[in-house]
Parts: structure tokens; C-alpha cells; sequence
């Protein structure tokens, strides 16, 4: 993913563009072009990645895009171990570079080499970039209510992240040519694996160490966030552990420490840990019968499978 590198390095207003730099340096798991690459080559001849890679490239520059706008939405600190652009910088840097990523996500998809496959993929990116949109707007809805229901956060997490994931297989396979069956269906199993893909990564922001998700633990208790962890807690705990939780979940303290810890012991205390990997794993199991009903390339789909299947025992 070389193309990604400080593609900005000599432009003005630096204010503009060193944030854009900033936060695509930082790396990440860069799973999203990845997977875009390996649906354009399961149905293209596409080893020199020319058909794939503009969407690669879209869906990234639009993933960091997200990124930077969840963060000042999240008030986290940290990204991939790093300060975060509205940390580093400040919250309008945050927004103006946000903003012109998004611009360069759509420069970046005007590059596919056949003008005549451009509507598909714009069709498509718009119908992913719009779900992203409206799943951010319930997350922050969900932070004040207390009567989310665990049918509405899967609803949530589809759209804030299982239709990107989707969005950037099914990109990748139309950009190759593929019919909309199979493009269908990379979709599904992206979608799927999004699901499971963010179970892991509400999993993560309580249960794993700062150290290896580059992300501040306890956060999504902190912003009181309706994760599956805090609803199935809730659902199996007794009155008095209820009262506690959501008592817990009301409040948003100076000093979030006690709250964090006491929390991720109530949690422990029913058995989230367990209950979120058997979800993510139904989830995952879903996914590969889609994978396998899609026609193209059996190797590179063989990489597609291996490659999720990391994904869901991932720690970072
Ligand atoms: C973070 O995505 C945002 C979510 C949808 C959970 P990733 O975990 O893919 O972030 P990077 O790109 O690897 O840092
Ligand atoms: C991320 O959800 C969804 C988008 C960025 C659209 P989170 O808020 O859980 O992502 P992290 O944990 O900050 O990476
Ligand atoms: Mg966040
Ligand atoms: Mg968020
Ligand atoms: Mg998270």
C-alpha cells in the first residue's frame, strides 16, 4: 500500500494536508483495500492490481476519513498507538482535513481505468458512504438512551462499519468485471465479516490492552456507548447488577477510572467475553457460505477465508 504514503508532502497550507499525511502513515490493518485488491483478482486478471486498485485506494482514503471525524466524535486520544489528528492538531483540523479526504476517496474512484464500470462503482460507494453516515448518527444516538435493544445495535453496526467492509469487496469484484451475483455475494460475506469484524473491536475497546489496539481501553464505557457487551451484560444480569450498570451507564464522571474498572468486572462477572466471541463466530460461520456460493478464482478466495478468519482472533 505504498501508493497511500505521504501523498501529500508538498502541498500547501500544510494545515491542511500534514494531517492527511499524518494519519495515513500511521498505518493500520489497511484490511479494506486488501480484501478490495483480492475481489478484483478472484475475478479479473488483475495481478498488477490496475483494475482494483483505484477502489482500493477509495475505500482506504474514505476508511481514514471516518477515522479522523469518529475520533473528535468519540473524543478519543489515541489512533493506532498515536495522538489523534484533533489531539495532535485540533478539532477543526480534524473536520477540514476529514473533509478533503472524503474528496480525494471520490478522486481516487475516478481513476478506474473503464469510465464505462464508473456509475456501478459510484452507485455503490455512495449507497456504502451514506450507511457509514447514518450508522455514526445512531451510535451517538444510542450514547443517551437507555432503551437500545440488541436487534437496533446490530442495525447500528452494520451500517457504521459491516457495509464498508462489504462495500470494498463487492467494489473490488465489480471493478473487475464480476456480474452482480457474485459481486452480491462478496458483499454479503464482507457485510457478515463486518459484523463479526466489529463485535471483536467493541470486545477490544474494553477487554484489550491500549498496548496492542493503539486505542484508549474503556472507552466506548467512558462515551456510555450501546455495545453488545454492555446490552447482553444488562440482559443477563440479576435486578441489582442491572441497577448497578445502568447507574454506571448514566453517569459521565471527571475521573472515568473507577467506572471502567468496575464496569469491565461487572461484565467479566456474566460472561461477555464468551457471549460476544460465540455471536462473532455465528456471524463468521455465515459469512464463508456466502464466500463459497460466489463464483471466481478458488485460490485467491482460499486467501479471502484465511484472511477473515485472522481478522476475528486479532488482538489489535
Ligand atoms: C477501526 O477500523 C474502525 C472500525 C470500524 C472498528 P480498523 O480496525 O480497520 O482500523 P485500522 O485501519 O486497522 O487502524
Ligand atoms: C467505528 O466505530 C466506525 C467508524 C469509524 C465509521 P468505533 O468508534 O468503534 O471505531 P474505533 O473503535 O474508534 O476505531
Ligand atoms: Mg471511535
Ligand atoms: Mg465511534
Ligand atoms: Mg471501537
Amino acid at each position: 500500500m505504498e501508493a497511500l504514503r505521504a501523498t501529500f508532502s508538498d502541498r500547501e497550507p500544510r494545515g491542511l494536508y500534514a494531517p492527511i499525511d499524518y494519519i495515513l502513515d500511521l498505518g493500520g490493518k489497511r484490511i479494506r483495500p486488501v480484501v478490495a485488491l483480492l475481489a478484483a483478482r478472484a475475478f479479473g486478471d488483475d495481478e498488477d492490481h490496475r483494475l482494483g486498485m483505484p477502489v482500493a485506494l477509495a475505500v482506504e482514503v474514505f476508511h481514514n476519513f471516518t477515522l479522523l471525524h469518529d475520533d473528535i466524535m468519540d473524543e478519543s486520544p489515541l489512533r493506532r498507538g498515536q495522538a489523534t489528528v484533533h489531539e495532535k492538531w485540533d478539532v477543526n483540523t480534524g473536520i477540514l482535513s476529514g473533509d478533503l479526504m472524503l474528496i480525494q476517496a471520490y478522486q481516487h474512484l475516478c481513476n478506474c481505468p473503464d469510465p464505462a464500470a464508473l456509475p456501478a462503482l459510484l452507485h455503490t460507494f455512495n449507497r456504502v458512504a451514506t450507511g457509514v453516515c447514518e450508522g455514526q448518527q445512531y451510535d451517538v444516538d444510542f450514547e443517551r438512551r437507555m432503551d437500545v435493544t440488541i436487534a437496533e445495535y446490530l442495525k447500528m453496526i452494520e451500517l457504521k462499519t459491516a457495509v464498508l467492509l462489504g462495500g470494498a469487496l463487492e467494489l473490488g469484484a465489480l471493478a473487475a468485471g464480476a456480474s452482480q451475483e457474485d459481486a452480491d455475494h462478496l458483499y454479503a460475506f464482507g457485510r457478515l465479516t463486518g459484523l463479526a469484524f466489529q463485535l471483536q473491536d467493541d470486545l477490544l475497546d474494553t477487554f484489550g490492552a491500549s498496548s496492542d489496539t493503539g486505542k484508549l481501553q474503556g472507552n466506548d464505557i467512558i462515551r456510555n456507548k450501546k455495545t453488545f457487551l454492555f446490552l447482553k451484560a444488562i440482559e443477563l444480569l440479576g435486578l441489582e447488577g442491572r441497577e448497578e450498570l445502568n447507574q454506571w451507564f448514566a453517569a459521565s464522571p471527571e475521573d472515568p477510572a473507577e467506572k471502567v474498572i468496575r464496569v469491565t468486572e461487572i461484565m467479566q462477572s456474566v460472561g461477555i467475553p464468551e457471549a460476544v466471541a460465540q455471536l462473532r463466530d455465528e456471524f463468521q460461520e455465515e459469512a464463508y457460505a456466502h464466500l463459497d456460493a460466489a463464483g471466481g478464482d478458488a485460490a485467491t478466495k482460499a486467501i479471502l477465508k484465511d484472511l477473515a478468519e485472522g481478522l476475528l482472533q486479532r488482538v489489535s
